[in-house]
């Protein structure tokens, strides 16, 4: 009977492990790969000249996101990724955050990759963090990843792994290391192109990876970010682009893109891949002033126009029911967070109030979006920092003012915003570099139009924003500004103090923690 008794223990405390493992296996691993300043027309499948085939393959094999928004800058939309909140609401409205700023992203906030912990996944980040490291409570590993390898600021050589950053306080120009190892710095990978050490480590944590337990993946790679750096083997089937800027580009995106077939087949060698959902997107519209290309939307990184925030993306992964197939809903880089937490059976109960839906059902079966709006951005204090083209674009005060006539929603029509509700978008303030560049390799100057402080665009049927319609809609111009408004007052003071000279990592240092 004892004996019994035991064997029937050893069956049950089996199907305890089985059942609980085929528990674990439901919860798929999570890759996300974000490019940096990768532009709309950079990819194969838009139409480009620069070749993609990892990217297009993946991506046709799985969900083109055709209708997805990002930020048009760097930290705003790593924020909103690992926040699911708008950056109105971290008081990050306003740029990037500058190498010896005294701020991160709010140690409040709780964080993508600590929720999908508290799911039970093993959470690793490679690549550019950009959202704060003043002090160590604001690093990637005290913020929910269990492993880092990366940097902390933006813009470095992609070998050398330097970036130089003016030091206002100091009066100087500081170049340093930013390369860490967990919190440790990274000073043995001098040489090493970016893109291909960012993609080896990704590989290296998937291999070593133990497949009953779930994995994300953050891998937020610095290519296609300027500096043009590149190998020339990448470079050299580019030699029929003329622009020397547009050809180093194309050899980057073509590394870029190689990185991705890589990890996807260190996915699929280490048997993760038919329980893997693999998220690729664009943090911010390409550069223009350095071989980037929105063609043909209008304005580019840095700006409101289409050109800034339409991003390039794409779902793939054998758990998807409609594979194959493109998507015009409306996806905004704000809602990761809610979808990945929910694929991963996990909570957001603790977060705070999220600006995110859950869009599993949109991407994977085809369901209508849970999202009808999209707050692209209010920054009192936007300012472009780099030339723009053409005359000079900032909208005079007069035109500020007769604008004002509009604004009785209480808006102030001089601040620099966005918002789109259906296929509308209203635009107030100088929306940032507005011209139409022409298409890579075509002839033809900038076009410009004259701004207003208030425009309206059908997105949905003129998504190159060229006919502004707002003298013909003012129902939807007054209903828009009374959403802007509503955003307005739920927004949180901007966070945007002045260098700390303290930040000066000294003639041999390293970029890092201070404070
Ligand atoms: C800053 O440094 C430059 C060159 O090193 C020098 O010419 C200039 O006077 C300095 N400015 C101040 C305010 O110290
Ligand atoms: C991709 O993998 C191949 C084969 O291991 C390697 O030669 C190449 O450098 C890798 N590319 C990148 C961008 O890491
Ligand atoms: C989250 O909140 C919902 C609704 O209040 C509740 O049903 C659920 O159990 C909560 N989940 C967790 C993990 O706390």
């Amino acid at each position: 009977m004892a004996k019994r008794q035991s064997h029937y223990s050893l069956i049950i405390a089996a199907l305890i492990v089985s059942f609980s493992s085929v528990l674990a296996a439901r919860q798929p691993h999570v890759v996300f790969i974000l490019a940096d300043d990768f532009g709309w027309y950079d990819v194969g499948y838009h139409g480009s000249e620069i070749k993609t085939p990892n990217l297009d393959k993946l991506s046709a094999t799985g969900v083109r996101l055709e209708n997805y928004y990002v930020q048009p800058l760097c930290t705003p939309s790593r924020n909103q990724l690992m926040t699911g909140r708008y950056q109105i609401h971290t008081g990050m409205q306003h740029q990037i955050i500058w190498p010896c700023q005294p701020y991160c992203v709010p140690l409040d906030e709780k964080m993508l990759p600590q929720l999908m912990k508290e799911a039970g996944y093993a959470t690793h980040m490679v690549g550019k963090w950009h959202l704060g490291m003043y002090k160590k409570d604001c690093l990637p590993t005290r913020r929910g990843f269990d492993s880092f390898f990366g940097y902390l600021t933006g813009s470095e050589d992609y070998y050398s792994h330097f970036r130089c950053s003016p030091i206002h306080a100091l009066n100087l120009t500081r170049c340093a290391l930013d390369l860490r190892e967990g919190e440790e710095v990274a000073s043995g990978y001098k040489g090493d192109y970016s893109t291909e050490l960012l993609s080896q480590r990704a590989i290296s944590i998937i291999a070593k990876h133990n497949p009953n337990k779930p994995l994300f993946l953050y891998t937020a790679l610095q290519a296609v970010h300027s500096p043009l750096q590149v190998p020339e083997r990448y470079v050299a089937p580019y030699s029929f682009i003329k622009d020397p800027h547009r050809r180093l580009y194309a050899g980057m995106v073509s590394a870029m893109d190689e990185a991705v077939g890589n990890i996807t087949l260190a996915l699929q060698q280490a048997g993760l891949w038919d329980n893997t959902v693999l998220v690729f997107s664009t943090d911010n519209g390409g550069q223009t002033l350095t071989g980037g290309s929105n063609w043909p939307l209008r304005g580019r990184k840095w700006s409101l126009w289409e050109g800034g925030v339409r991003g390039v993306a794409f779902v793939t992964s054998p758990l998807l029911k409609q594979p194959g197939t493109i998507s015009h809903e409306l996806i905004h880089i704000s809602d990761w967070l809610p979808t990945l937490v929910g694929l991963a059976g996990g909570s957001t109960n603790a977060t705070k109030p999220l600006d995110g839906f859950n869009v599993w059902s949109t991407i994977s079966k085809g369901f209508a979006s849970p999202r009808l709006e999209l707050l692209h951005n209010i920054d009192p204090l936007y300012i472009d920092i780099a030339p723009c083209p053409g005359t000079k674009r900032q909208l005079t005060l007069a035109q500020v003012v007769s604008g004002d006539s509009r604004a009785n929603s209480g808006f102030n029509v001089s601040i620099h915003a966005a918002i789109r509700s259906s296929n509308w978008k209203l635009l107030t303030g100088y929306p940032g570099c507005d011209v139409w560049f022409p298409q890579p390799g075509h002839n033809g100057s900038v076009k410009v139009d004259p701004l207003k402080p208030i425009m309206l665009f059908d997105i949905e049927k003129d998504p190159e924003e060229r006919n502004e319609v707002s003298a013909q809609f003012p129902a939807v111009v007054d209903y828009l500004l009374t959403r802007l408004q509503h955003y307005q007052k739920s927004a949180s003071p901007i966070i945007f103090p002045d260098d700390d000279p303290r930040c000066d990592p000294g003639p041999t240092g390293a970029w890092g923690p201070w404070a």
